[in-house]
């Protein structure tokens, strides 16, 4: 056996020794008294007994050791700032936040949500939270009014943080109103709005409800707040995520097992040690912003780069300028990235020193192979590393643990299961374990989850169960809705969803709740919507709809023109994130005879692909008509 096989075969078998030992690498209040408490499958509670504390875990008990080495290294190329926070600073700045939110109300177990672009505030607010015991949930600044909406009123915060703006190739992009009309629009309203105002789009407070950031942080300039220490299974966050259905799933999290499994992921996958700098391009919106930017790093004594900004502004050269000037040891971004960046000038690569650059990590989407060949050249051979994960498990499911044992990456291949994931292929249909090399089945994880994953979804176990633990016939195993194949050599291959997932750009989307959005636009009867292959964003999102009333569209100026008007529905409801890039009109849909919609062949004609089978189809003619169209 390879040290790596025997590592993650103790994690599996010896389970409870081994999550022991990792559990030292957090500081604990009150040691855990049981390991794993997996009495009620599928549900997993970790560390059971222990108290601990995100925020002291990833701020305050680095202040003995490195209080003034660098923790967030805020840097905006949207508004030219650059700012660096100690970690005494960071400490400081947390605390006046979490008085600020106490002085609103807030107390342990109150929800929070963040509607925040990627500004240091954010980061604050989020460490804030934890350090009260109160359970975030950021909302990805490119979202608007509708998913605001469907999120407040799932969370039921007692205060939202926002700001005027964020900032998109130096525009500023007005986030007050689409929060204004997020709140009108649930049934849920929070007691207060913090509004950190950056000063690009004025506003009006709405009196009573809205506090300023700037004066009520002057009021606690030396506030002290102590860290509330919470059970390990207090949720730390909800992070919302798009399944099947319109309704997005709040992905709720634990604080102990999320910071054991964050904290053993810095040296034994990300090879990372306090002191390094760790530059992560996503957005706290996200759960690779959760993890890798915000609380990874920062439990591992790391300073962690903010980015707010585009890749390729001022130039293509921005983020290997960052690498060389804050010295990034490891990196980690989304193959869209990559290959917006192998768009530019080929010589903004070798024009900075990156001598400090030990890896490079992708994770989110699949990242093909000339992607992957590209940028590995360009950083002269330096460690390409895929990784492959969801926003329900928090950390990566398949990797290479290099910090375990070095090993080969494989093109295409994000590597082997992780250690603490009992990963297994099943066949759809049967159930059956695939053990043989090469086979195609689904991605799915043997119970109980690993430290760090899901706990359930908020406020719905029943969802929890049903959605990811109901789908494989007689076996209770965890889907995670990836087709997937194994080699000779155990690598894993992803394949793509199994569900209605999109994932445009490395970010995740439904297709209902984009489905959902454009059925409101007054013209339209019906919907089918999409993921369709594209070289830059790995998938963009194409709709095919039934108009009510065709007479206005006898000519492609109409169509284009309603297109646009269905195009500017979903900006304005789900945000430009969701937007599909073409909506096309057709007077039917391909069905089968009971009236299912066939995607899979929407998606292939789409695509170019054969459909495949068909016999179950309604009317042939509705699928042609959408080949048609394609062609033109
Ligand atoms: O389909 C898989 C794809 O993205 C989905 C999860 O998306 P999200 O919840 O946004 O979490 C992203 C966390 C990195 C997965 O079900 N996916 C993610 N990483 C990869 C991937 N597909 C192929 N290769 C990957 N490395």
């Amino acid at each position: 056996m390879t040290r790596f096989a025997d590592f993650h075969a103790r994690s599996i078998h010896d389970r409870d020794a081994f999550w022991a030992e990792q559990a030292q690498r957090v500081d604990w209040k009150v040691p855990p008294q049981q390991i794993c408490d997996y009495s009620h499958p599928p549900f997993a509670k970790w560390f059971v007994g222990g108290e601990t504390n995100l925020c002291h875990n990833a701020v305050d008990r680095h202040l003995q050791d490195r209080a003034e080495q660098a923790a967030l290294i805020f840097v905006s190329t949207e508004t030219d700032q650059e700012k660096t926070y100690t970690y005494r600073e960071l400490h400081a700045e947390v605390q006046r936040m979490a008085a600020i939110l106490q002085d609103l109300g807030v107390v342990k177990g109150d929800r929070v949500l963040i509607y925040m672009p990627m500004i240091a505030e954010a980061a604050f607010a989020m460490l804030a939270c934890v350090r009260l015991g109160a359970i975030h949930s950021v909302v990805f600044g490119g979202f608007a009014s509708h998913s605001l909406a469907s999120r407040i009123e799932d969370a039921s915060p007692k205060v939202i943080i926002s700001a005027d703006a964020g900032s998109r190739g130096g525009k500023a992009v007005a986030y007050k109103p689409l929060l204004d009309e997020g709140i009108r629009l649930s049934a849920h309203k929070p007691d207060k709005v913090l509004m950190v105002d950056r000063h690009l789009v004025a506003f009006t407070p709405v009196a009573g409800r809205d506090v300023d950031y700037a004066s009520a942080r002057a009021q606690h300039m030396d506030t002290i707040v102590p860290c509330v220490w919470v059970e390990s299974t207090h949720p730390s966050y909800t992070l919302y995520t798009s399944g099947t259905t319109g309704k997005p799933k709040g992905v709720q999290r634990d604080t102990g097992g999320y910071t054991v499994a964050l904290a053993s992921s810095i040296p034994l996958i990300y090879q990372s040690q306090p002191g390094d700098t760790f530059f992560c391009t996503s957005d706290i919106g996200w759960v690779v912003g959760h993890s890798y930017i915000i609380y990874a790093p920062l439990i591992g004594g790391m300073a962690t780069i903010m980015y707010e900004g585009l890749p390729t502004r001022p130039d293509g050269g921005i983020w290997w300028s960052l690498v060389e000037k804050y010295k990034v040891n490891v990196m980690f971004s989304a193959p869209t990235a990559i290959r917006v960046l192998k768009k530019q000038d080929p010589a903004l690569l070798s024009k900075y020193d990156l001598s400090s650059l030990k890896a490079l990590f992708l994770a989110g989407e699949p990242l093909d192979e000339p992607t992957a060949k590209w940028i590995s050249e360009g950083l002269n051979g330096k460690a390409i590393i895929d990784n492959y994960w969801q926003t329900e498990t928090g950390w990566p499911i398949l990797t290479i643990c290099n910090g375990v044992e070095k090993a080969p990456s494989k093109f295409g291949s994000p590597g082997k299961a992780v250690y603490g994931y009992n990963v297994k292929l099943v066949d759809d249909q049967t159930g059956e374990e695939l053990t043989g090399a090469n086979q195609k089945g689904v991605l799915t994880i043997e119970g109980p989850l690993p430290p760090g994953n899901l706990q359930t979804i908020w406020r719905d176990d029943q969802r929890f169960v049903n959605t990811y633990w109901k789908t494989v016939p007689g076996k209770l195993v965890y889907s995670t809705f990836d087709w997937a194949v194994r080699d000779e050599d155990g690598y894993f291959f992803i394949l793509g969803r199994t569900d209605d997932v999109i994932n445009v750009a490395g970010h995740r989307l439904g297709t209902r709740e984009i489905e959902e959005s454009i059925s409101s636009h007054p013209n339209i009867a019906e919907v089918a919507v999409v993921g369709v292959a594209d070289q830059l964003k790995g998938q963009v999102a194409m709709a095919f709809a039934i108009v009510k009333d065709s007479s206005g569209l006898l000519d492609a100026a109409s169509r284009l023109k309603l297109e646009g008007e269905v195009m500017k529905v979903v900006d304005s409801q789900l945000g430009a994130v969701a937007r599909p890039s073409r909506v096309l009109f057709v007077s039917a849909l391909p069905k089968t005879r009971s009236g299912k919609l066939l995607r899979r062949a929407i998606q292939a004609v789409a695509e170019g692909r054969d459909p495949g089978d068909l016999t179950t189809m309604d009317d042939p003619a509705a699928l042609q008509q959408i080949v048609d169209l394609i062609q033109i």
